[in-house]
């Protein structure tokens, strides 16, 4: 499963790259307007920050289909590299699906609420469909079954679009999610820390420290050998 980041701080998503295995930011409108900055210095900040390999995810704020796609190619130019541009699961943003694959500029569908949304969103072209999970589950949805109808979908007509959830509020939706065939998802960069951490395996070093310290003080095996 591929890891995202949930972010359009350059500095917080260069510390996390540093550390975890990232192979891409996605961005959406309100994450944007949260570092209240201008916003090409952002974007080109963030492609600079991760690079022309890795993903970097863009929504459209525009509602037509044309729009939507004129604003994709500006950013695209604007951005370069492994670029994707996110279109809303709308009447109008399927129809840019189609235009933006004959362009082949690459599509993540957004704010996916239902596996019918994700099945059109598919069939348009989309690379990836981006179901929201926590927001589903906050209006009391099943969302990991959601997530498990589309995968499953996709398996059954063969279909090459992949899974990318979004909108996490815990490890365990994370978990459930990779188990249903979650392609990727994106989370927040502090949410790593969530991810990774384990009282046991704290402990576990520790123990290790006290019986190594034990019997051979602050030296260590590359000083010894
Ligand atoms: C999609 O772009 C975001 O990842 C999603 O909206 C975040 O959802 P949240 O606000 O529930 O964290």
């Amino acid at each position: 499963m591929i890891y995202l980041a949930d972010s359009a701080c350059a500095e917080a998503v260069r510390g996390l790259i540093d550390l975890f295995p990232i192979e891409g930011v996605t961005t959406n409108p309100t994450i944007i307007t949260r570092e209240k900055g201008e916003l090409s210095a952002l974007l080109t900040g963030m492609r600079k920050t991760i690079g022309p390999d890795m993903m970097l995810h863009v929504q459209t704020m525009q509602t037509e289909a044309c729009a939507m796609v004129r604003e994709a190619i500006a950013l695209k130019d604007a951005l370069g590299g492994n670029f994707y541009i996110k279109i809303p699961a709308t009447a109008q943003g399927l129809k840019a699906i189609r235009l933006l694959k004959q362009q082949n500029i690459q599509v993540t569908a957004t704010a996916i609420f239902s596996t019918q949304q994700a099945l059109l969103c598919a069939r348009a072209g989309a690379d990836f469909v981006a179901p929201y999970v926590n927001k589903l589950s906050d209006i009391c949805v099943n969302a990991i079954g959601v997530v498990g109808e589309i995968a499953q979908l996709f398996r059954e007509f063969s279909l090459p679009t992949r899974i990318l959830s979004a909108s996490f509020r815990n490890v365990d939706q994370v978990n459930q999610v990779a188990l249903m065939g979650s392609h990727a998802i994106t989370l927040p960069v502090p949410f790593y820390d969530k991810l990774i951490y384990h009282p046991m395996t704290d402990l576990a070093l520790e123990g290790f420290d006290k019986d190594w310290q034990g019997v051979y003080g602050e030296k260590k095996p590359g000083d010894m050998i």
